[in-house]
């Protein structure tokens, strides 16, 4: 690739960067892109936490990351080069994001704002119904470490939030700050709202709850509760999408005259194309609904047939933050808010969504032997969400009643049933409120950085949801994709080839 055309090539060149969350789906796409399609950048410093079975970064690097299907492109091409980039790229932190200086010392924290130039923060707690304990430290409080590290030498940050942060609003969202939707806090002078009070009413709240429930479970689950009803109180639907906004308003509050990029990606999916079509982690959003489909458990679910739903492949939210660190690393010091998303550019209705898994999923079951059990027997049916409910409870009601009268007479009773009913009540409770979407969010600005790229960086790092072809998406590449990625049986592990030693933290 010529780098004379490229902007973002030139901005990366010998520049160093952090990045949060490379265990994660994102963080993995974009951490992918970069050793890829970046030749030119200097160090990635990748700032990843320890667990029991690998406690420091380089051990869940090599285990958990270098591992993944996502590098079989780029393995394919050269297992060597990969190697070598490994190795000439990569360097290793072992850190925890909510620990004071993510549990580094003060020299080790201090040696490494010198040597970064940018930072890409990806992590976060993306389970919806997190303890708000939890949630409010991963999602919002961690986020003063990362002002304190970029604070140093004036680091830009590129900070991975969600579409999702306009909560309870509706209509066309901007690439702009979103106000709460009940109001009750206030805004400031330079357009963010002063959370502080609130984060201090939340914490008292927490503290509450934590002296009130010595059991650990029964904590977490009053944690759990807390965090849905502040949400609610404020705006949101859930935990999730609420420390997120917060998040971003203390970002906004404290890099006041920096640079800072907030890019919010809607519901990301499998990749488009990049760097294999179809490439996914895990089960995510929409795919919980769809395999729950491809099980048998949930054939109706709540939701607005018509409403429109944004989905937004991977590669290309990786894209959007690649671009946006570019222009961190080289334009004047602002705030900037990009969009990646489809729902205003390309929108979809969730009935048209429907209609392209069933199609497939009839005609094309067998080809999907990871996803669907067989031919699915029933259509899958979306109600209103009252009729959900209703009929919900008069299923769940006779069923009980059923199997106590058997269960008295001594038969015993087949609790399938009874467990796709709860599989459905589930995933009504954490998804229904984005199932019945009343709001569709613009990506204009997101597409006017790639206007201002140039045409190799807009081919090299597309960016704009309507390049989508539904059909062929949602079929060929999507549901490929689950059953080839996410759902593919477990491999035995490969013997691993030792990345070699780099510097560890600073
Ligand atoms: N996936 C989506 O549909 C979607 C949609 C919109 C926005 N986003 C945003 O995109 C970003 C990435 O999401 P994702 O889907 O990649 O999530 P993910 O797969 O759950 O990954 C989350 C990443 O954050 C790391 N992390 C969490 N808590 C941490 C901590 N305390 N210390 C260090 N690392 C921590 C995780 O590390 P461990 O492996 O150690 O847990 C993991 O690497 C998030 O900011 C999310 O809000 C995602």
């Amino acid at each position: 690739m010529d780098s004379a055309n490229s902007p973002t090539l030139n901005a990366f060149s010998s520049r160093n960067i952090l990045i949060t969350g490379t265990t994660g789906f994102v963080g993995k796409v974009v951490l992918e892109k970069l050793l890829r399609s970046v030749p030119t950048i200097g160090k990635i410093y990748l700032l990843i936490r320890g667990n029991s079975t690998n406690p420091t970064a380089r051990e869940r690097f090599q285990n958990e990351v270098a591992t993944s299907s996502i590098f079989d492109t780029l393995k394919a091409r050269d297992p060597q080069r990969f190697e070598e980039l490994c190795d000439e790229k990569l360097c290793f932190i072992t850190g925890e994001l909510t620990e004071p200086n993510f549990s580094l010392s003060d020299p080790e924290f201090h040696q490494l704002a010198q040597k970064i130039d940018l930072i890409i923060n990806s992590a976060a707690s993306v389970n919806f119904r997190e303890p708000l304990d939890q949630a409010l430290q991963t999602n919002t409080l961690s986020l003063h470490t990362i002002i304190k590290l970029a604070n140093m030498k004036k680091a830009p940050v590129v900070h991975v939030s969600t579409c999702y942060v306009n909560g309870f609003n509706t209509g066309v969202m901007q690439e702009d700050t979103v106000c709460p939707k009940h109001g009750g806090i206030n805004r400031s002078v330079h357009g963010h709202f002063d959370v502080a009070p609130v984060i201090a009413q939340l914490q008292s709240r927490i503290a509450v709850v934590n002296s009130r429930h010595k059991n650990r479970k029964e904590r977490e689950r009053a944690q759990i509760n807390l965090g849905i009803a502040a949400s609610t109180q404020y705006g949101w639907n859930d935990t999730y999408t609420f420390t997120k906004w917060l998040g971003e308003q203390v970002l906004a509050q404290q890099l006041r005259g920096q640079t800072l990029t907030i890019v919010r990606p809607s519901i990301v999916e499998s990749t488009l194309q990049e760097p294999a079509p179809g490439w996914i982690e895990g089960v995510k959003v929409a795919d919980a609904i769809i395999l729950a489909y491809a099980r048998e458990k949930v054939t109706f679910f709540p939701g607005n047939k018509d409403g429109i739903i944004d989905i937004i492949p991977a590669d290309l939210v990786a894209n959007s933050i690649i671009l946006g660190g570019a222009e961190a690393l080289t334009a004047t010091p602002e705030h900037r808010i990009y969009q990646c998303s489809s729902s205003h550019c390309n929108p979809i209705p969730i009935k048209q969504v429907i209609k392209h898994v069933q199609d497939e999923a009839m005609q094309n079951f067998a080809q999907y032997k990871n996803l669907f059990l067989r031919k699915p027997k029933r259509p899958f049916i979306m109600v209103p969400n009252a009729l959900f409910r209703t009929v919900m409870g008069l299923a769940y009601n006779l069923l009980s009643i059923r199997s106590s009268i058997l269960t008295r007479m001594g038969v015993t009773v087949s609790s399938a049933k009874m467990a796709n009913l709860e599989t459905a009540m589930k995933l009504a409770i954490i998804f229904s409120f984005y199932t019945q979407p009343r709001y569709t969010f613009s990506n204009e600005k997101l597409c006017a950085l790639a206007e201002r790229m140039g045409e190799q960086d807009k081919r090299q790092f597309p960016v704009d949801g309507s390049l989508i072809e539904w059909g062929q998406y949602l079929q060929k590449i999507h549901l490929a994709g689950l059953d080839q990625y996410s759902l593919a049986p477990k491999k035995a592990k490969p013997k691993q080839k030792q990345v070699r030693k780099q510097t560890e933290a600073a």
